[in-house]
């Protein structure tokens, strides 16, 4: 897809990857439409943005997994720049750390970790069909490749965040729509530092595992992947290379590679 005259909206935008891809669309020409929780930091976020795309950015604070949300962001972009035509499913919860994780955290992490895609894709597709085009981005996780240490509320639904991703590919690939799905391990952001500057002896292995398996990155460094492979239009987007090879082990012989993530925990402690 080209970038340039795009019309985008971002979820979880006020946030580290979120407002950074937002940034990253704006300086290749899209027009976005930004939404978080907070109306203050939405305000803030579109402030400062305004800086690098003026006219071309406008925000709208709501929850990303309800439904009407999601209709007054389309309404908006459609009203202010034109039918939508990408969807960054960005937004997402770290909640609920080993089997004590509490029904709350794995409600909230279905909903803003899976059903807010679902809920994004099945309001966009119908007038995507009708186009002939639409590009559907989910922000996943090498989680969701691979697990997370500690936390199976985040280790689930981010796979289930990379099935849908490509039940949405395989579905409806051949008609126009485009999936891309993108699966970083550590980057620099308020998710990141919640985990290891936290009390919770296991979200800070959690975030030790992260941090130690490779390099973190800055929000930035991995908006720019995002344009690049949005401009290829690849499905599966690995700002850490080193994911690809972590998967084909895990696929090639998963009991070994169920070994070596045990002795890795192991480490850790
Ligand atoms: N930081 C990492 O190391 C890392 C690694 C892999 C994947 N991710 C994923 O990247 C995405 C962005 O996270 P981040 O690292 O920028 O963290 P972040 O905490 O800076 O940003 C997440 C944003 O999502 C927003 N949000 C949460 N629930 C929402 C809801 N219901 N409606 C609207 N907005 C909501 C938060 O307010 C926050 O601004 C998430 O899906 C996260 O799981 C992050």
């Amino acid at each position: 897809m080209i970038v340039d005259g795009a019309v985008a909206i971002v979820t979880g935008g006020s946030g580290g990857i979120g407002s950074a891809l937002a940034q990253r669309l704006l300086e290749h020409g899209a027009s976005v439409v930004v939404t978080d929780l907070d109306a203050d930091h939405v305000a803030a976020t579109v402030a400062s943005l305004e800086a690098v795309g003026a006219g071309r950015v406008v925000g709208l604070a709501g929850d990303c997994s309800v439904e009407v949300h999601v209709q007054a962001l389309i309404d908006l972009a459609a009203q202010r720049f034109g039918p939508v035509d990408l969807y960054a499913a960005n937004a997402g919860v770290g909640l609920g750390q080993g089997l004590e994780s509490s029904e709350s955290d794995w409600g909230a992490s279905i909903a803003v970790n899976v059903l807010a895609h679902v809920r994004a894709a099945r309001l966009l597709t119908p007038g995507w069909l009708e186009r002939g085009r639409g590009y559907f981005l989910s922000t996943a996780s090498a989680a969701g490749l691979l697990t997370q240490i500690g936390s199976p509320t985040y280790a689930v639904t981010k796979h289930a965040a990379v099935a849908f991703a490509e039940w949405m590919s395989v579905t409806y690939g051949s008609r126009g729509i485009v999936v891309s799905c993108l699966c970083p391990m550590g980057v620099n952001t308020a998710m990141l530092s919640s985990g290891t500057d936290s009390d919770d002896e296991t979200a800070r292995l959690g975030a030790k595992a992260v941090t130690q398996a490779g390099g973190v990155l800055e929000p930035l460094e991995v908006a720019d992947v995002v344009v690049k492979a949005i401009g290829e239009e690849t499905f599966l987007i690995l700002p850490h290379p080193e994911v690809l090879e972590y998967y084909r082990r895990k696929g090639s012989d998963y009991d070994r590679w169920l070994a070596g993530m045990r002795r890795y925990q192991d480490t850790l402690a």
